[in-house]
C-alpha cells in the first residue's frame, strides 16, 4: 500500500487551551482548527471552553461566542444565520454542513470543527473558493435566450416551474463538492456535485434556449462523467437536496440525443 505523508508544514499541531469560564457549571469543549497565513507556523488545534448555560443552541452561536468573548483572532465566515446565504459552511463532528443551523445537541461529546475538506484555507475556518465559484460561472447560470423574450413578466406552466424544485434551493455552500472523492482527486476538472446541479437547474428551465450548448460544453469525461455516484453529496447537502441526481438526468439526457 502507498503511503502519503504530510508536507511538514501541513502537519498539524497542539494548539493553544485557552481557560473555562470561571464558575460554569455546564461546560462544553471545542477544538477548533487553526492556521495564521501571516505567522509562518503549522496548523493547530485549539482548545476553548464555554459554559452553555449561556451559549445559543447551534454551533455558530459558539463559534460567535468565542470570537466575542475568548479570542477575537478566530476566523470564520457567515451572514444570514439562517442557512440561506451558504457562507458558514465547515466540517463539525466529521461532517460537511452549516454551522448556523446545525444544532449542538447533534454533537456526542466535544466539539470538532474545521475547515471544508480539501481546499485551500484562507485563514482558520474560511476555505478559498476561487475556484469552486469559476466552476459555478462556467455552466452559465443564468437564462440564456435567443427568441421570444418576453417584455415584462415570463410565466411557466405548474408542471415545469416544478421541475426546478430541489434545485433552485441551493444555497452554494459547497458542502457536497468538498465531501466528494472525485472532486479531491479531480476537482480541477471535474465540475463537482454542487455546479453539476446548477448546470442541470439551467439545462431543465423550459424558458432557456441553450439546452444543446450546455449539454456540448459537459460533454467530457472529466466535467460530468468524474461523477461514480459515490452519494457523499446528497447525505451530506444541509438543505436536503440530490446533486447525485441531477447528475443522474444530465446523463440520462445525453444518452437520449446520442440515439
Ligand atoms: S447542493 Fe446542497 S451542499 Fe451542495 S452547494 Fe447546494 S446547498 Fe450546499
Ligand atoms: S450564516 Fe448564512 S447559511 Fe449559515
Amino acid at each position: 500500500m502507498v503511503q502519503l505523508t504530510l508536507p511538514k508544514n501541513s502537519r498539524i499541531t497542539k494548539g493553544k487551551t485557552w481557560p473555562k469560564p470561571e464558575g460554569a457549571k455546564n461546560v462544553r469543549k471545542f477544538q477548533i482548527y487553526r492556521w495564521n497565513p501571516d505567522d509562518g507556523k503549522n496548523p493547530q488545534v485549539d482548545t476553548y471552553f464555554l459554559d452553555m448555560d449561556k451559549c445559543g443552541p447551534m454551533v455558530l452561536d459558539a463559534l460567535i461566542k468565542i470570537k466575542n468573548e475568548v479570542d477575537p483572532t478566530l476566523t470564520f465566515r457567515r451572514s444570514c444565520r439562517e442557512g440561506i446565504c451558504g457562507s458558514c459552511a465547515m466540517n463539525i463532528d466529521g461532517i460537511n454542513t452549516l454551522a448556523c443551523i446545525y444544532g449542538l445537541d447533534e454533537i456526542k461529546g466535544d466539539v470538532k470543527i474545521y475547515p471544508l475538506p480539501h481546499m485551500p484555507v484562507v485563514k482558520d475556518l474560511i476555505p478559498d473558493l476561487t475556484h469552486f465559484y469559476a466552476q459555478h460561472a462556467s455552466i452559465m447560470p443564468w437564462l440564456e435566450t435567443k427568441t421570444n423574450r418576453p417584455a415584462k413578466e415570463w410565466k411557466q406552466s405548474i408542471e415545469d416551474r416544478e421541475k426546478l424544485d430541489g434545485l433552485y434551493e441551493c444555497v452554494m455552500c459547497a458542502s457536497c463538492s468538498t465531501a466528494c472523492p472525485s472532486y479531491w482527486w479531480n476537482g480541477d476538472k471535474y465540475l463537482g456535485p454542487a455546479a453539476l446541479l446548477h448546470a442541470y437547474r439551467w439545462i431543465i428551465d423550459s424558458r432557456d434556449e441553450a439546452t444543446g450548448e450546455r449539454l456540448d460544453d459537459l460533454e467530457d469525461p472529466f466535467k460530468l462523467y468524474r461523477c461514480h455516484t459515490i452519494m457523499n453529496c446528497a447525505k451530506t447537502c444541509p438543505k436536503g437536496l440530490n446533486p447525485a441526481k441531477a447528475i443522474a438526468e444530465i446523463k440520462k439526457m445525453m444518452l437520449e440525443r446520442a440515439v
